[in-house]
């Protein structure tokens, strides 16, 4: 058994796994991932002492991003796909077909982690960096088609940083996807207030600078003339899983109160330089 001694943000590395893994782990499970199960076994930690009872958000998440991404590698074989942040996710040992390079980029002792259980070989690389640290654009060929996806990151950033970031993405490389997930203000203000978010009596999440309303999303395509198309992507939880997934997939469709639940965003841009 492997044990952690992460702490601040690489620390939620571990509440994502947890509901990937034990959502992985139900007979009415809606992600198969024998990878993230078998990593959530390795780990000693108290997942649910820290963060609760697993539910499927997270997974709902991690399928909302597989199927964009598979079909960016449908449309552009041998495309790069870099996953920003990308902790303990198993992503690409989802994926059937994936004729891309991919490249995880992530703090050191993140990547330290991941690297107990994951190896790199010429197809996946990882980067031992900061996501806002532009030394990762240097391992990216800058003309082929690139899909960068950010999941559970750029909360933790705030908004000059991101902006700053994908501005650098949308002028450096030629064409591709950024894609992300959000929280709205109010959750934001939360995490940052004295009391924080105290998500079980042994666990207070790190502060979540960034929050955006969803009727702000559409704003981020004047960031850049480079950007042909911003898209909100809501959460779609799955019918038979319950009453609460229910709940707010019908709350967040609706106008007035849409725009104060998480979702997930994605920015096509194309440099004709
Ligand atoms: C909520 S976890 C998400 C992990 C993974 N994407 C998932 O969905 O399971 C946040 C991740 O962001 C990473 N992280 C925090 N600050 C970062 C930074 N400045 N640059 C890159 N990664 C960072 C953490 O180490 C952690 O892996």
């Amino acid at each position: 058994m492997q044990e952690v001694k992460l702490k601040n943000v690489p620390q939620t590395m571990l509440w994502t796994l947890h509901n990937r893994a034990t959502e992985a782990m139900r007979k009415d499970g809606i992600i198969k991932d024998e990878r993230a199960i078998e990593i959530y076994h390795s780990i000693k930690y108290d997942y649910e002492g820290d963060f609760g009872k697993g539910e499927p958000s997270h997974a709902v998440r991690s399928l909302t991003f597989d199927k964009e991404i598979r079909n960016f590698i449908q449309n552009f074989p041998g495309c790069s796909i870099v996953n920003l942040g990308e902790g303990l996710e198993t992503q690409r040992f989802r994926f059937s077909n994936e004729n891309a390079t991919w490249i995880s980029v992530d703090l050191p002792d993140a990547i330290e982690l991941r690297e107990q259980f994951i190896q790199t070989d010429e197809r996946h690389l990882h980067a031992s960096v900061s996501a806002l640290d532009r030394k990762w654009f240097e391992l990216i060929p800058k003309d082929k088609p690139i899909f960068i996806s950010a999941q559970g990151l750029f909360m933790y950033f705030n908004e000059r940083d991101v902006k700053s970031l994908i501005l650098d993405i949308v002028d450096t490389f030629k064409t591709g996807c950024v894609m992300f997930d959000t929280i709205p203000v109010w959750l934001s203000k939360k995490t940052i207030s004295a009391k924080g978010w105290r998500k079980t009596k042994n666990y207070t999440t790190p502060k979540m600078p960034w929050g955006i309303n969803r009727n702000r999303i559409n704003e981020i395509d004047q960031w850049s003339h480079h950007i042909l198309e911003v898209n909100d992507i809501p959460y779609e939880f799955p019918k038979e899983r319950g009453i609460q997934g229910n709940i707010f997939n019908m709350f967040a469709r609706t106008p007035i109160l849409g725009k104060y639940f998480p979702t997930m965003v994605k920015i096509k841009f194309e440099n004709k330089r």
